[in-house]
């Protein structure tokens, strides 16, 4: 044994003289220090790793029977239709590969909204971490991407016509519009062409952009060291050693926390994955179990749940501006949206990061921010006629909370600098 132990030291060694395996192993994992008081909201990270791996894995065996091929079969179905339907009756433990995917796309989105909410908490994206952020940004947009082509994979009747409205919605640009539309989908209706380069840009583009980015995220991250719930600088206060008086190894406290995080996911993820893998109609909506049809428009046509907020910014603009058409700054609309969050760390101006230590107008501004998230999410699921008890008509409420969206972002800087905080404790508080 201890001479099997002496010869792994040795290729250790001889690996170690060749490539900093043992030094970013300290360096990233056994001598990182984290702050000391991680809590619930720090489980969100490593899941949504978890997450990304779960969709690499099973998008590679996807792959393997997936046929990106909108003509018709000699049953008069379409063959990517037909091909998704192999996998799930034919291929063996092909619905599990399948349901892990498609629930995977709905989970990534419930981890990476949580994490970023995590960050509104704490001020994650504040001074030093704007980068960090940045760079989430720039994964959470790849991540919408991803998830836009592979929706159009199935070539299910939600797939076709859900790519139709999306990809009409750049049209609605001025002067370049309607050729940049017909660019996008290499057709003048979304066909053959439009289901080959979603699939390339589905199953390697964004994936690798992705990657990419996530190693930016997690680098930026190790350079920094960790906010916390207190949003105190563990670094400011270092022992004699060094090494932050608030600082616990990343290995082996964090990674055993972390495993409680991913055994709870894995819960809730099979419990969707087994049980009810159309999640309600809202992880697989209903109408996608009909082959695309480009004669047969849906009489409801709505992105998935997680698309839905910006769906509501998008279709709250009624009215032409300047000349243009509502549609065009319905886009403006959804586009600003999604970006707006990218502007956080120049937006607040609050002396302290975390919200335990901010007053009450940042607690009511948030909160407020939730219900406005989650109401407009609700309402992008319905068609616009949708009022709520039969009475309160949703159009004129989602077009109200749309205005307060983005006021929650545009008086930030005012309101942020306002409130009443009290001040930051030296020491992470370890509640
Ligand atoms: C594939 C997607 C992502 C992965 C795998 C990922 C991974 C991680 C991990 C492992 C951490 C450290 C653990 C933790 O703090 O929870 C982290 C921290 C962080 N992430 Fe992400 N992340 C992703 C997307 C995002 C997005 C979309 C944003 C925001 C737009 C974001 C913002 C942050 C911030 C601000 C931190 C530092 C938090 C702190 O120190 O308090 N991340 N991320």
């Amino acid at each position: 044994m201890s001479s099997l132990n002496s010869k792994l030291q040795d290729l250790l060694g001889w690996v170690d003289a060749r490539f900093p395996l043992t030094a970013s192993w300290k360096s990233h994992v056994s001598e990182y220090y984290a702050p000391k008081n991680f809590n619930f909201w720090y489980f969100f990270g490593s899941l949504a790793l978890l997450v990304l791996v779960i969709q690499i894995v099973t998008g590679i065996f996807l792959v393997m029977h997936f046929k990106p091929d909108a003509s018709l079969n000699a049953s008069g179905v379409p063959v990517a239709f037909a091909s998704v339907e192999y996998i799930m009756r034919d291929v063996p433990w092909g619905w599990l590969i399948r349901y892990m995917h498609s629930t995977g796309a709905s989970a990534f989105f419930v981890v990476i909204y949580l994490h970023m909410f995590r960050g509104l908490l704490y001020g994650s994206y504040r001074k030093p971490r704007e980068l960090i952020w940045l760079f989430g940004m720039g994964i959470f947009l790849c991540l919408m991407g991803e998830a836009f082509f592979g929706y159009l994979l199935p070539w299910g009747q939600m797939s076709f016509w859900g790519a139709q409205v999306i990809v009409n919605l750049f049209s609605a640009i001025p002067i370049i519009g309607p050729d940049l539309s017909v660019w996008l989908r290499g057709d003048y209706v979304v066909g053959d062409a439009t289901l080959n380069r979603f699939f390339a840009f589905h199953v390697i583009a964004m994936p690798l952009v992705l990657l990419g980015l996530v190693a930016a995220h997690l680098l930026a991250l190790h350079e920094v060291g960790s906010n916390n719930p207190d949003g105190v600088e563990i670094k400011k206060k270092k022992g004699a050693d060094g090494i932050p008086l608030d600082g616990i190894p990343f290995h082996p406290y964090y990674t055993v926390k972390d495993i409680v995080g991913v055994v709870v996911f894995l819960f809730a993820f099979s419990i969707v994955v087994f049980f009810m893998p159309e999640g309600g109609g809202y992880f697989l909506e209903f109408n996608n179990f009909d082959p695309a049809d480009p004669l047969k428009t849906p009489s409801h046509i709505a992105p998935v749940w997680y698309f839905t907020p910006y769906y509501s910014l998008l279709r709250a603009v009624t009215f032409p501006l300047f000349g243009i058409d509502a549609k065009f700054w319905g886009v403006v609309a959804m586009g600003a949206g999604v970006v707006v969050f990218a502007f956080l760390p120049w937006l607040d101006r609050s002396p302290v990061k975390s919200i335990r230590y901010r007053g009450p107008i940042t607690k009511v501004m948030l909160t407020l921010f939730v219900i406005t998230f989650f109401i407009l999410g609700f309402l992008g699921t319905k068609s616009p006629s949708y009022a709520f008890f039969g009475a309160i008509p949703g159009a004129p409420v989602a077009q109200i909370l749309s205005v307060f969206y983005f006021l929650f972002f545009l008086t930030m800087p005012i309101w942020s600098s306002l409130d009443r905080c009290q001040p930051e404790p030296d020491r992470v508080t370890d509640k």
